[in-house]
């Protein structure tokens, strides 16, 4: 092509008409070029030689080690306050409570509390004891022998508590089919049959 000094760009090609020109790339795309190398020479640095820095995975690492630590605190400070417990009778902490018993607890204990695989929450009978912290306990703990499930694994410590006074709520509760009946065969009536 032409080497007329007023196009000096345009290259010595035509495909079909169509010409090329030879300009040079702005300077703020070549700086970028320019960061983009330096920055992953410094990332290769910092992450994969030194090892400076931590990678996702070990990041992840640190926050489940982080978390765990908090959540065994907070299951350990709800166990050793565990005796002093009361039931609420927050309405918020009620009604909290009132969905994870029909969540988790109905399939086996019956929707309105009188029992099926597990026994009958309504009644004065209780296997584990009749006090709130008793029943906190049992609760926390779980009997896994007997298919009670150990829910300190599955809910908070405080669904457990909002749990646990809300089945508080059922006890001497009128209930419209019969509930199941004791399992001691010599029962011992021992629980307050009213919430107040
Ligand atoms: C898979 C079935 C199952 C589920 C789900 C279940 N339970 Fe139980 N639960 C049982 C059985 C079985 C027992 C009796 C354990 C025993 O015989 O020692 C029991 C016992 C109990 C007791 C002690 C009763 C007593 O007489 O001392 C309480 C309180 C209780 N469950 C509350 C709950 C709550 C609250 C939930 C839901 C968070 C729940 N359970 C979910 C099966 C279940």
């Amino acid at each position: 092509m032409s080497n007329d000094p007023k196009e000096p760009l345009l290259l010595d090609h035509n495909y079909d008409g169509i010409q090329e020109l030879d300009n040079n790339l702005p300077r703020w795309w070549v700086w970028l070029f320019y960061i983009t190398i330096i920055y992953a020479a410094i990332y290769l640095v910092y992450f994969h030689v030194t090892r400076t820095g931590n990678l996702s995975a070990a990041e992840y690492d640190q926050e489940m080690k982080a978390g765990a630590v908090v959540k065994n605190a907070a299951m350990g400070k709800f166990e050793s306050g565990l005796s002093t417990l009361t039931p609420s009778s927050d309405a918020m902490v009620l009604e909290n409570g009132r969905q994870s018993y029909a969540k988790f607890c109905a399939p086996c204990h019956r929707a309105d509390g009188g029992g099926l695989v597990g026994p009958n929450l309504t009644d004065d009978y209780w296997i584990h004891g009749s006090n709130y912290t008793d029943t906190v306990k049992v609760i926390w703990d779980g009997v896994p022998a007997k298919g009670m499930i150990t829910w300190k694994t599955v809910l908070k410590p405080d669904e457990i508590q909002s749990v646990a006074s809300y089945i508080y709520t059922l006890r001497g509760a009128k209930l419209a089919t019969p509930g199941k009946l004791p399992e001691n065969q010599t029962p011992v009536k021992t629980g307050p049959s009213q919430f107040e």
